[in-house]
């Protein structure tokens, strides 16, 4: 069936603020000087959305912004990275939210203001899009708390429209980690080690793999410099990080998503997406802000040509 996007993607728009240096704060109105500032197009949905349009895939994505500077910033983002932005409702009674990030290298301290991300509901979902679509991307599902609730009959309707659905959680600020009725509905699911652990509710990292891969029909596990993990059924495969400078990690993980699935929409084998999705994390952490350095299609197969450390593949443990 042909079908007009190839990503369906409604979440949230906003920039990110980085701060590099000095930045553990101190109070009583000392002045610290920072090395740098960076604003920069955030937001794990829309980072995603960077990654699979720059990757070649044609994108719908739906969100809500306020009539202010973050919000035509990132109108204007989201143009520059081959997306149209015709969906995304600006509305003047709302602040687009942002992130604050204190950066010290691999380690980051993030505040998130969320105003219009907690407003994004599926009044932002038109019906239409789950059939003009290849695959839903749902991201951010502990911070779009009025969407959230839509989460699983968004699922639902993408599935029985012939779509995939994959999901990153990220990080839940509440620590409930509540995604049960979620995880039923998904393809691949996403999320980085620590989020994983905390929604296994286990210490131990295998044994988180061992309950969460059977309940989604594609596990990656995205570890930070240690690379990442992916499952399917009794086949598992492990990626090493490629070994390149970091400017900034911000977004690594939803360049990493959108490599892995430009790459398995392609049909190509698990091996394959999970060193393509490492490429594009490796090419977009030389650069500060979500959105610089992903790579398209080519420079990412290009990459992938370099020197990398040993894989692992196996059955599962
Ligand atoms: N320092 C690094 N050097 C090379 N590659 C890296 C580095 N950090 C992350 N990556 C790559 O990015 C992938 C995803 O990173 P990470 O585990 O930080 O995801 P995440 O926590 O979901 O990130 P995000 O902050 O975007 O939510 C890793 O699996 C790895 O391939
Ligand atoms: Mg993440």
């Amino acid at each position: 069936m042909s079908r007009p996007y190839d990503l369906l993607i409604v979440g949230e728009l906003n920039p990110d603020i980085i701060l590099t240096g000095d930045v553990i704060p101190r109070f009583d109105q000392a002045e610290q000087l920072v090395d740098d500032l960076a604003v920069c197009a955030g937001s794990s949905s829309a980072i995603f959305a960077a990654s699979v349009s720059k990757m070649g895939l044609r994108v719908l994505f739906g969100s809500l912004v306020g009539d202010d500077l973050f919000g035509r910033y990132m109108i204007e983002e989201l143009r520059r990275a081959g997306i149209d932005p015709s969906f995304v409702e600006v509305n003047p009674a709302l602040k687009t939210g942002a992130g604050v990030m204190l950066s010290r290298g691999q380690n980051r301290a993030i505040f998130t203001y969320l105003g219009a991300i907690a407003a994004v509901s599926s009044a932002q979902v038109n019906p239409v899009w789950y059939s003009q679509a290849r695959h839903l991307h749902v991201a951010s599902p502990f911070l779009l708390s009025a969407l959230r609730p839509a989460m699983p009959a968004m699922m639902r309707a993408a599935h029985e429209a012939g779509m995939t659905v994959s999901l990153d959680t990220n990080w839940d600020p509440a620590e409930l980690w509540a995604v049960d009725d979620l995880l039923e509905h998904l393809d691949l699911f996403l999320p980085n080690e620590n989020e994983l652990l905390a929604i296994a509710r286990e210490h131990d990292l295998e044994r988180a793999i061992a309950r969460i891969s059977v309940r989604a029909p594609v596990l990656v596990v995205k570890r930070g410099e240690r690379g990442a993990i992916a499952v399917r059924g009794s086949e598992r495969v492990e990626a090493p990080a490629f070994q390149v400078p970091v400017a900034d990690t911000t977004g690594a993980g939803d360049t990493f998503d959108g490599g892995f699935v430009a790459a398995w929409l392609r049909g190509e084998p698990l091996q394959r997406c999970l060193l393509l999705a490492s490429a594009c994390a490796a090419l977009k952490v030389g650069h500060v802000g979500g959105f610089v350095g992903q790579p398209t299609w080519d420079e990412a197969e290009a990459f992938t040509g370099r020197p990398h450390p040993t894989w692992t593949t196996g059955p599962s443990r």
